[in-house]
């Protein structure tokens, strides 16, 4: 029997492609072969969560706006204090912690005196200059710096707690599942998840909501 001419031409594709492994351009099973591919990818593709959303945190002068700004009215020290006392355990200095969204090392430059081990990360790399020289004007040698987020942090061994404020927002809301996902990777069986974040939500009369929203926070904090 002959064969018709698209069958041949349909094998001598799928003979290239097993050969080549890769889809040719102009035949149906090329174009079939190729979407397959392309929906392989898919899987792995993930948001790029080094995209600065809002404030752009890869620049060094907001980085350094963001510290002076949030040094006038926070604590950092009573914060990471509260966050042991809160926690109620005998043994922190056993304990190991990410901190992830770390920024200038609001959490991690005076968690690094109660507990053994932090891994500071952030996909800022200015903001991570500014904690790591705040660690080392301190003398602090138990901070791990990593260039990393959410989705992509894979730690060299699971912890124990893992604290993250103000910067789970950062993801876009389809991403934070991933982001949790990926946290629960992180910890050991046991383990803590400190998460601390918050959103404003303002109705249409925006501008007069603003101002509110300021008045009643200067009144809180300055
Ligand atoms: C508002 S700052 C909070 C910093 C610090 N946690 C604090 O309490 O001051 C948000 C931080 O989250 C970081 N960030 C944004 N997206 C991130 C992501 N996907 N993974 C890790 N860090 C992220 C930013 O670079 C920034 O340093």
């Amino acid at each position: 029997m002959v064969k018709p001419a698209y069958t041949k031409q349909f094998e001598k594709d799928l003979k290239k492609i097993k050969k080549r492994n890769e889809a040719p351009q102009c035949s149906a099973v090329g174009v079939f072969a190729s979407l397959i591919k392309q929906k392989e990818k898919m899987k792995d593709w993930i948001y790029d969560e080094f995209n600065h959303v809002g404030v752009d945190y890869s620049k060094k002068d907001n980085v350094n706006e963001y510290d002076n700004q949030m040094g006038s009215f926070r604590d950092y020290e009573k914060e990471a204090k509260e966050f042991l006392d809160k926690l109620d355990v005998s043994n922190p200095k056993d304990l190991t912690v990410i901190d992830i969204g770390c920024g200038t090392g609001a959490f991690s430059i005076h968690a690094s005196n109660y507990f053994k081990q932090i891994y500071a990360v952030d996909v800022s790399q200015e903001m991570l200059n500014a904690a790591s020289s705040k660690a080392k004007v301190s003398n602090i040698d138990n901070i791990e710096f990593c260039n990393s987020g959410f989705l992509q942090f894979q730690p060299t061994e699971k912890v124990d707690i893992i604290y993250t404020k103000y910067a789970f927002h950062h993801l876009p809301d389809y991403w934070k599942q991933a982001g949790l996902l990926n946290m629960n990777k992180m910890l050991k069986p046991d383990g803590v998840l400190f998460l601390s974040d918050f959103v404003f939500k303002f109705d249409p009369d925006y501008e007069t909501n603003t101002d509110t929203f300021i008045n009643e926070m200067s009144k809180k904090y300055i």
